[in-house]
């Protein structure tokens, strides 16, 4: 049965076809999905904390409604994931115990403190920015309910990214210590926005096969190249500029050159010592913690419909 299933799936991956939870599936299909999904959801989760530092001292109460809103959604974006490797067969005790144990990666970026209200736009320009330029073609990834799940992601990310731009576009038109603080937070934000891609492809140990499995669609030197493109034209309606002044095209290979990022740093950051992991670990863990009587509240009360139904 084995070899029928895996002949089933190798004609649906070649037809750039859909798996679906039930249908047979390699384990380390199953196993890459697993590790990319829940590492996903993590950052969803974790990512709330830098910009939930700064909602109690937004500028206006306009700003604040619209931070926790943003806020609000990168939790949602973490529920859809975790629903969406639960039904590869990781369970959600499983995924969340690894990452509060600090076992569990999540994404580089959301070890970078956030200094100033500047780094809010930052972060949805930047972040927010590169993450849809990564999440765009996971809409087509080959395990339906990821892609499914990336489709609103997207759009949601695409509404964030817009609310950084503003935020930087209006302080890069105010005071001259206003656009300071907004080239201050680019500067900032620029290397490690462009290390969210992961790894140059020579140093990508999965890409190769989530590449062929249809997971990931483009390498990450590919999204990377992508996303400066991008960004190389939106700095100038900013009015600011990107912290890479050997920054070119070159018309030969067709890529951006950019500068050499620090793949020291972004290892120490994976590996857990970055600027502010510990932190990060500690406060969701402490949040895990506090919320234990949700979670049994919420079990007891299913337990007691299930209970009524069987009456
Ligand atoms: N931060 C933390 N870890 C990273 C990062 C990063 N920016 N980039 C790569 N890594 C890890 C990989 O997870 C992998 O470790 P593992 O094998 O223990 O899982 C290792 O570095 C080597 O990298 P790759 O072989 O390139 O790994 P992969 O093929 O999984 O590509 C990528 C990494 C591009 C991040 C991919 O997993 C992906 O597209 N994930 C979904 C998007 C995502 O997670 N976004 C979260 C941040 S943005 C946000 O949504 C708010």
């Amino acid at each position: 049965a084995d070899d029928e299933g895996r002949a089933a799936f190798d004609a649906l991956i070649a037809a750039d076809g859909r798996i679906e939870p039930r249908d047979w599936m390699p384990e380390d299909y199953r196993k890459t999905l697993i590790r990319q999904v829940s590492q996903h959801a993590h950052s969803e989760i974790i990512g709330m904390q830098p910009e939930a530092n700064w909602i109690t001292r937004a500028p206006s109460l306009k700003r604040k409604a619209i931070l926790m809103a943003k806020v609000q959604d990168e939790a949602g974006h973490g529920l859809y994931l975790y629903s969406a490797a639960e039904t590869l067969g990781a369970t959600r005790d499983e995924m969340v115990e690894a990452l509060i144990e600090g076992k569990a990666k999540y994404s580089s970026i959301f070890n970078y403190p956030t200094r100033s209200w500047a780094d809010v736009g930052a972060i949805g320009w930047l972040v927010d920015g590169a993450a849809i330029a990564n999440q765009v073609p996971l809409c087509r990834a080959s395990y339906a309910p990821y892609g499914r799940a990336m489709v609103r992601i997207c759009k949601e990310e695409s509404f964030h990214q817009r609310q950084g731009f503003e935020i930087l576009l209006t302080l890069a038109n105010g005071t001259p210590e206003q656009k300071a603080m907004a080239q201050d937070a680019v500067n900032r934000f620029y290397a490690p926005a462009l290390m969210m891609f992961g790894p140059p492809d020579d140093a990508s140990p999965n890409s190769k096969q989530s590449m062929a499995w249809h997971i990931k669609r483009f390498s990450n030197d590919d999204l990377r190249q992508r996303f400066v493109g991008m960004i190389v034209e939106q700095v100038k309606v900013l009015g600011l500029t990107l912290p890479d002044p050997e920054l070119r095209y070159d018309e030969e290979t067709k890529q951006w050159i950019h500068k050499e990022l620090d793949w020291v740093e972004f290892m120490d950051v994976i590996k857990g010592k970055g600027p502010c992991n510990a932190q990060r670990l500690e406060r969701r863990r402490v949040a895990h913690e506090d919320g234990a009587w949700v979670r049994e509240a919420a079990a007891e009360y299913a337990r007691k419909q299930q209970l009524k139904l069987a009456e």
